[in-house]
C-alpha cells in the first residue's frame, strides 16, 4: 500500500467524471525532494545541465525508475528512459520533458512533466493496468541550453535533428566540452540514439507565461512551439584608459552592445504580436571600473510564432547590429547557437487533450507556446502535443515559479487520460 494514500477527491479541479485518480501527495512529495536536489537557498533550483546537481537529480530519478519497475536505458547523449512494459512489443507511448534547470530556476519547469510520467506508472502498477502499448518516460539532456546551446539538445538527438558527435563537441559558457562532461558525471549511456519513433509523444509542462491564470483557465492544450532564434555576437574593440582617452578616440564595446540591447526591443516591438527578444547575456572584457570595454561578448534571443516575422527581426537587429559596430570601428563575429522554426502540434493530440480535461470538469483553452520543449522534437515524427498548467504571475526560470498541488494534480490527471487513451489506442 502506498504510504501516500489517495487524497479525497477536492474542490472543482477534480471535475464531475469518475476517471482514474493519481496520488496528487505523492506526486508532490517527489517535485518537493527532486527540489531538494540543487536547491538554492530561499527556494528555486540550480542544477544545469550535466552538473553535480544534474548529476544527483539523474540518480534519484533512475532510483525512483527501478523502483517502479521500469526498464532503465541511458543513451550516448545521456537521455534517461524508462520503459514500462505493454502487452504488445512495438513503438511505445512516449512522456517525460526534462530535469536540468537555468542557473537560478524554478522546480516545475520539466521536473513536472518527468514525475508526472512516473505517478501515472506508478498509479497504472497500483491497479494493475495493463496497455498494449509500452509506456516511456523520459528525462532529455539539456532542454535549457543555459549551459550548453543549443536547448532541447538531448531530444534533438533522440530524434535524429542534431547530430551526436558534433553535440559531444559542444563547449559550455564555462568552457567545458559537453561529452567530457557526460563522462564526468556518469551518464555518457550506450543505447542508441536516432533510433526509435514513438507511437505518440505527450508532454505535460507549466505554461511558464501568464496566459492561464490571468484568463481563469486550469488546463492549456497546446498547439505549437514558436520559432526560437539564439544568437552569440562578440564585438572587439580597443581597452584603453577611461581617464585619458578622449570620447571621439574611443573603440568601445559595450557602447555598441548598449544600442544593441536598446534596437532589439524596438524592433520586436515594432513587429508587435508574439515577437519578443531578449539580451540575456553580456560579458564584458575586462570588466573593470577604469578600463574603456575591450571586448563584449552579448547573446540575443529572438522568438516569434510566424517564422517571415522572425526572420524579420533577425534581419533588422543584426543589420543595426553591423551598422552600430561599423559606427564605433568595433569588429563584429557572430554564431549560430539556435535556430528552430515554429512547430505545429498534432490536431488529433490537441483535442485528445481539450477532450479530457473538459471531461474533468477542468476549463481549458489551446494556446502556442513560447517556450521550447522537448516535444517539439517528436512533431515531425508522430503525433505530438503538451499540456499546460498555470503559473503563478506568469514567472518562470525564477526561483519564485510556482504551481499548486492541485494543478499538478490536474495536469498529471488529464496526461494520465491522454496516454491511456494513446496507449491502447488501435494501430
Ligand atoms: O529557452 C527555452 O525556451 C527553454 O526553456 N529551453
Ligand atoms: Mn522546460
Ligand atoms: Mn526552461
Amino acid at each position: 500500500m502506498s504510504e501516500y494514500p489517495l487524497a479525497p477527491a477536492s474542490g472543482r479541479l477534480r471535475g464531475m467524471s469518475e476517471s482514474l485518480q493519481l496520488n496528487g501527495e505523492r506526486l508532490w512529495a517527489r517535485l518537493e525532494r527532486l527540489g531538494q536536489v540543487g536547491a538554492l537557498v530561499g527556494g528555486g533550483v540550480s542544477r544545469l545541465a550535466l552538473s553535480d546537481a544534474d548529476r544527483a537529480g539523474r540518480d534519484l530519478l533512475v532510483s525512483w525508475m527501478h523502483e517502479l519497475g521500469l526498464d532503465v536505458e541511458i543513451d550516448r547523449i545521456g537521455n534517461i528512459s524508462g520503459t514500462r512494459r505493454g502487452t504488445r512489443t512495438g513503438a511505445a507511448v512516449m512522456t517525460g520533458s526534462h530535469i536540468d534547470s537555468v542557473r537560478a530556476g524554478g522546480r516545475f519547469d520539466g521536473s513536472l512533466g518527468v514525475l508526472a510520467g512516473l505517478e501515472v506508472v506508478e498509479r497504472w502498477n497500483e491497479l494493475g493496468i495493463e496497455t498494449q502499448r509500452p509506456l516511456v518516460v523520459s528525462a532529455f539532456t539539456n532542454e535549457e541550453g543555459a549551459r550548453f546551446a543549443p536547448d532541447m539538445l538531448g531530444s534533438a538527438v533522440h530524434q535524429g535533428a542534431l547530430d551526436l558527435d558534433a553535440m559531444l563537441e559542444v563547449h559550455g559558457i564555462d568552457g567545458t566540452r559537453l561529452g567530457d562532461e557526460l563522462e564526468r558525471i556518469g551518464y555518457a549511456g550506450t543505447a542508441p540514439v536516432a533510433a526509435r519513433r514513438p507511437s505518440a509523444y505527450v508532454e505535460l509542462h507549466v505554461e511558464q507565461g501568464p496566459v492561464l491564470e490571468r484568463e481563469g483557465f486550469e488546463i492549456g492544450a497546446v498547439e505549437a512551439v514558436q520559432g526560437i532564434s539564439w544568437t552569440e555576437l562578440t564585438f572587439d574593440g580597443t581597452p584603453n584608459h577611461a581617464g585619458t582617452t578622449p570620447m571621439n578616440q574611443r573603440l568601445d564595446a559595450l557602447h555598441v552592445v548598449a544600442q544593441l540591447a536598446c534596437e532589439v526591443r524596438r524592433v520586436v516591438e515594432a513587429i508587435g504580436g508574439a515577437a519578443v527578444g531578449t539580451v540575456g547575456r553580456i560579458e564584458v572584457q575586462p570588466n573593470l571600473v577604469n578600463v574603456v570595454p575591450g571586448s563584449v561578448l552579448c547573446t540575443v534571443d529572438l522568438r516569434n510564432t510566424i517564422e517571415s516575422l522572425l526572420r524579420e527581426a533577425e534581419a533588422q537587429c543584426f543589420e543595426s547590429a553591423r551598422r552600430f559596430a561599423a559606427e564605433e570601428g568595433v569588429r563584429l563575429t557572430s554564431r549560430s547557437l539556435a535556430r528552430f522554426e515554429p512547430v505545429p502540434f498534432d490536431e488529433g493530440v490537441i483535442s485528445t487533450v481539450e477532450r479530457c480535461a473538459q471531461a474533468r470538469g477542468c476549463k481549458t483553452r489551446r494556446l502556442p507556446s513560447g517556450a521550447g520543449h522537448d516535444a517539439q522534437m517528436f512533431a515531425p515524427h508522430a503525433p505530438t502535443g503538451m499540456i499546460f498548467v498555470p503559473s503563478k504571475g506568469g514567472i518562470s526560470h525564477n526561483p519564485a515559479e510556482w504551481t499548486s498541488p492541485d494543478e499538478c494534480l490536474a495536469g498529471a490527471e488529464v496526461l494520465q487520460d491522454v496516454l491511456r487513451e494513446l496507449a491502447d489506442a488501435p494501430r
